[in-house]
């Protein structure tokens, strides 16, 4: 990692806090900032806030939202929960794994998308549904992705 890049990751951990408490706060703002987490910020952010790199790497692990590959530009989640799944969503994740050409969990070689499959979304009226960035669209159909896909650059 080149030496701008540590020290601006050394900044946002400081402005996130040093306290054990601060500790998630600062690998959101890291993940946010580089797309993923490095092993060479994570060992800064442990050492930085006094805790074992171990600590580090479980939260990094347990929750989805961290990754320690380098992610997309753009992160499509889509629902393989039973009312997506019900109304075409593995169809859905099919569809998108042909046109990115990756499988779930990979990320283009343009750096432009990654795909993962997630548990329910919280919105099953609008089945299926994909989100992207935070975003939802439901009521899809195979024919619409390529126009939704278009609005990320
Ligand atoms: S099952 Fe897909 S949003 Fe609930």
């Amino acid at each position: 990692m080149d030496p701008e890049t540590l020290e601006r990751l050394d900044c946002l951990i400081d402005e996130a806090g040093l306290e054990e408490t601060d500790l998630i706060g600062a690998m959101q703002d890291i993940q946010r900032e580089l797309n993923y987490l490095p092993e060479e910020a994570m060992r800064l952010v442990a050492q930085k806030i006094g805790v074992p790199l171990s600590q580090v790497y479980s939260i990094a692990t347990f929750y989805k939202t961290f990754s320690l590959e380098p992610r997309g530009r753009h992160l499509i989640n889509v629902c393989m929960g039973t009312a997506c799944h019900v109304r075409g969503g593995v169809q859905i994740l099919e569809k998108l794994k042909r046109i990115l050409g990756i499988d779930t969990g990979g990320t283009t070689n343009d750096q432009r998308f990654s795909l993962e499959a997630v548990r329910c979304l919280g919105c099953c009226g609008l089945a299926p549904v994909i989100m992207i960035d935070g975003k939802f669209h439901g009521k899809l159909t195979q024919k619409g992705l390529d126009r939704i896909l278009e609005q990320y650059e």
